[in-house]
């Protein structure tokens, strides 16, 4: 059904001829077209509104053709759908007023019908699929628990997630009720984004790499794989933890159909650590797509020949920075296109 099905061949481990690649946060603050639907709408208006959803979301796919498309929204919407004050202060990220600090506050926290409460992205899933037409897959995403906890305790991002740390290190219940309250809500919205029309869903763990392996086990990982394993006949799941490189082991145990990695991992320990038999998708240096076009090209040819064609998606190692050249993400992307087996 799908007319360039590279990104599902390679969550299936098939054999291919060159690697399907997309860019995390690939709708964003790059694109001047982006920048012109960003001056005249607030960021969560750019998500609820579908046909503004959708259009931005097709944006980089119209301007250098990716091999698949994520659906613009934010990690953040499950928390607001919860009953929890999310804001995106312009020039700062997220703003959480209210944040949770003990139990009381997490038994006021609600398990929405999403059908309800984020049923603006399902209207935007379909609206984003009429636009592709069938050309590329579309991907659906969530952030993990432990993820959307760090910003429901902290309150903001943070360099150290010091307070969702304590948080959970003194009050394991009111936490572990917290995590479970997400992922219930996660697991409800991931089913009926995938009902509503994506191809694949990626599960971010974006502060994953804040935790100990053993902390990462509790917090974040036992949660993931609940969400994997509710999910895994009903699409492809990527999970992606930035950091989560000690992890790669038991994660390859799972149901996943890939595995993200960042860019502090070499693809033959990546490969090694998760058994060399699933899917791995990265893991390009963001901040490397400042080198010149002819460089970035090379280095992703040298990336893909050490990953090896198959059982590979070519992405960036976390989200392309605002500032990136418009030729430069251009380079990244043909790079993989014109990709020849040496
Ligand atoms: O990949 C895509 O292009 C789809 C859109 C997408 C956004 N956020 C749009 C966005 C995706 C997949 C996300 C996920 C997300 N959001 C994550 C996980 C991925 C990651 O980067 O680690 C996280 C941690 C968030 C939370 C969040 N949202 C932060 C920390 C910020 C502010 C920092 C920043 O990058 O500006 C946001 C805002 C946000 N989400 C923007 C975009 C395009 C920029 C603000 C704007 O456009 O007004």
């Amino acid at each position: 059904m799908i007319k360039n099905d590279l990104f599902l061949r390679a969550l299936k481990g098939e054999t291919v001829d060159r690697p399907p690649v997309w860019m995390m946060r690939q709708a964003g603050r790059y694109l001047p077209e982006f920048m012109e639907l960003k001056k005249k709408y607030d960021f969560f208006t750019r998500c609820q509104i579908p046909e503004l959803a959708s259009e931005i979301t097709v944006q980089p796919i119209r301007r250098y053709g990716m091999d698949a498309a994520i659906l613009f929204s934010d990690i953040l919407v499950i928390p607001q759908a919860m009953n929890i004050e999310v804001e995106m202060k312009p020039d700062f990220g997220p703003y959480l007023p209210n944040p949770i600090r003990n139990l009381n506050d997490v038994n006021n926290v609600i398990v929405p019908d999403v059908n309800d409460a984020l049923g603006y992205v399902m209207e935007g899933i379909k609206a984003t699929k009429e636009k592709l037409n069938n050309e590329v897959p579309l991907i659906g995403f969530a952030g993990s628990p432990w993820t959307i906890l760090c910003y429901c305790v902290q309150g903001q991002g943070s360099k150290n997630f010091d307070k969702a740390k304590e948080f959970c290190f003194t009050n394991p219940v009111a936490a572990h009720t917290l995590l479970q309250k997400i992922t219930d809500t996660t697991i409800a919205y991931l089913k009926a984004k995938v009902a509503a029309g994506v191809n694949a869903v990626q599960i971010f763990d974006s502060w994953g790499g804040m935790l100990s392996p053993v902390d990462y086990q509790e917090f974040s990982w036992q949660y993931i794989n609940q969400i994997i394993e509710a999910l895994k006949d009903d699409a492809p799941v990527i999970a992606f933890g930035k950091g989560c490189w000690f992890a790669l082991d038991e994660m390859s145990k799972s149901n996943a159909s890939a595995l993200g990695v960042d860019w502090t991992i070499s693809a033959k320990n990546a490969r090694y650590l998760s058994g060399g038999n699933i899917t791995l998708q990265g893991n390009f240096d963001p901040t490397r797509l400042f080198s010149p076009p002819a460089e970035i090209k090379k280095m992703v040819t040298q990336m893909i020949n050490e990953f090896g064609k198959d059982k590979y998606i070519v992405n960036l190692g976390h989200g392309i920075l605002p500032n990136i050249p418009l030729d430069n993400a251009k380079a990244f992307i043909d790079a993989v296109k014109e990709y020849e087996a040496s």
